[in-house]
């Protein structure tokens, strides 16, 4: 029989250890994996948990993939787009409270009326934001999807730092399944290399749990983080939205049983990919906590460092809906604020405020090429 503990202990894991320890189901083997993150997390990152104000701006989206519930076929959702002044306001609420970072999210655009509006949102948000606390102002992380090269570095030079742009799965065939023709695997991989080339602290993830989606490609995307030697992870269980095409075409996942399933395979992908890539930043996403209402300290538990509590106004929360059962969209940002903190306290973690809190893999990167 495989011992995990003897895994654990090696320095370097292959592939093969890694499929062992997303196999892991006994509590006592769930239990050495959770310590062994934690372990790896304390000594390469700290236990500082990083907040992030999650701005959802806009859900008005060129893309149509066929798991997103503000897919542009979708029709039974309202669309809408901040004004400048809600984003900033919103920003500064944040900056007050302590948040050392936002991420500013939305449905993908492409034209160039879209970047030039977040250029200048950013740009604004930055100046307005030196303080004392924050002398070069808030940190800015923006995740608007694939963009060509010159918006991403006028997005860059407008003093977004970091940007988040999901693989979503790192089997190419699988990737063509779940996204219609125009949307190439290829053409995601190009992006984020654009991305670091540009000097973005830049991460991706993926989706845990999606219909035919094995444990030997969810070790590749571990593997995949890797070999793009990406700086942060934002991943979470699949979950599916009624208005989609992948509702309809999944008799199996209709059983409540796959959230449980989805929920744990994505606390065990949190830790391997702590234990396996160990200086990154990785989010306790909300899609956890979609599943079960302790999901995003769970994540924290597992390995993760960073939490996006959502600071979208509260009357757009419900026209975003990436997936059913979204928590939080009755809630006001205030709520979501406290409710953050105290979570990350109830489990014996700081809260990081006032600071940045990049990703450690970053600064030593570039440490080293000083
Ligand atoms: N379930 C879980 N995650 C989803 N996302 C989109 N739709 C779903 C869903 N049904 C995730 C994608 C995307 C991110 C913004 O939200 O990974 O990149």
């Amino acid at each position: 029989m495989i011992n995990l503990k003897n895994i654990l202990n090696k320095g370097e894991l292959d592939r093969e250890d890694i499929i062992t320890l997303l196999s892991s189901e006994s509590s006592e083997d769930l239990g050495l994996l959770k310590s062994k993150a934690y372990e790896i997390l304390k000594e390469y990152c700290g236990i500082k948990v990083w907040l992030r104000g999650l701005i959802e701006f806009s859900n008005i989206c060129v893309n149509d993939c066929y798991y997103c519930g503000i897919r542009k076929s979708n029709k039974s959702l309202n669309r809408y787009l901040l004004s400048k002044e809600e984003i900033i306001n919103t920003a500064l609420w944040c900056a007050e409270k302590g948040f050392g970072s936002i991420v500013l999210q939305s449905g993908e655009r492409n034209d160039k009326n879209f970047v030039d509006f977040v250029s200048s949102v950013v740009s604004e948000i930055k100046k307005m934001t030196i303080s004392d606390k924050l002398p070069e102002g808030l940190g800015i992380t923006l995740c608007i999807g694939e963009q060509d090269y010159n918006s991403y570095k006028k997005l860059f030079e407008a003093g977004a730092h970091r940007y988040l742009l999901r693989i979503e799965t790192s089997n190419e065939k699988l990737f063509r399944e779940i996204h219609p023709p125009e949307q190439s695997f290829q053409r995601r991989v190009e992006c984020l290399k654009m991305l670091k080339d540009i000097g973005f602290q830049t991460g991706t993830g993926v989706m845990i749990g999606l219909p035919n989606q094995t444990i030997e490609d969810l070790a590749d995307d571990i593997l995949f983080f890797k070999s793009i030697d990406i700086d942060m992870i934002g991943m979470g269980p699949y979950i599916i939205h009624k208005d989609t095409p992948m509702a309809n075409s999944e008799s199996l996942m209709k059983n409540e049983n796959y959230k449980e399933h989805n929920y744990l395979l994505s606390l065990k992908m949190i830790a391997t990919a702590r234990i396996f890539l160990k200086d990154v930043n990785i989010a306790s996403t909300t899609a956890l906590q979609a599943i079960k209402p302790f999901g995003r300290e769970a994540g924290l538990s597992f390995g993760a460092n960073v939490i996006m509590p959502l600071i979208t106004p509260e009357i757009y929360r419900k026209e975003y809906q990436l997936y059913e059962g979204k928590p939080c969209i009755e809630d006001l940002a205030e709520d979501c604020y406290d409710c953050s903190v105290q979570r990350i306290k109830s489990i014996d973690r700081e809260v990081g405020f006032d600071e940045w809190g990049d990703s450690m893999h970053f600064i030593s990167k570039n440490s080293k090429a000083d």
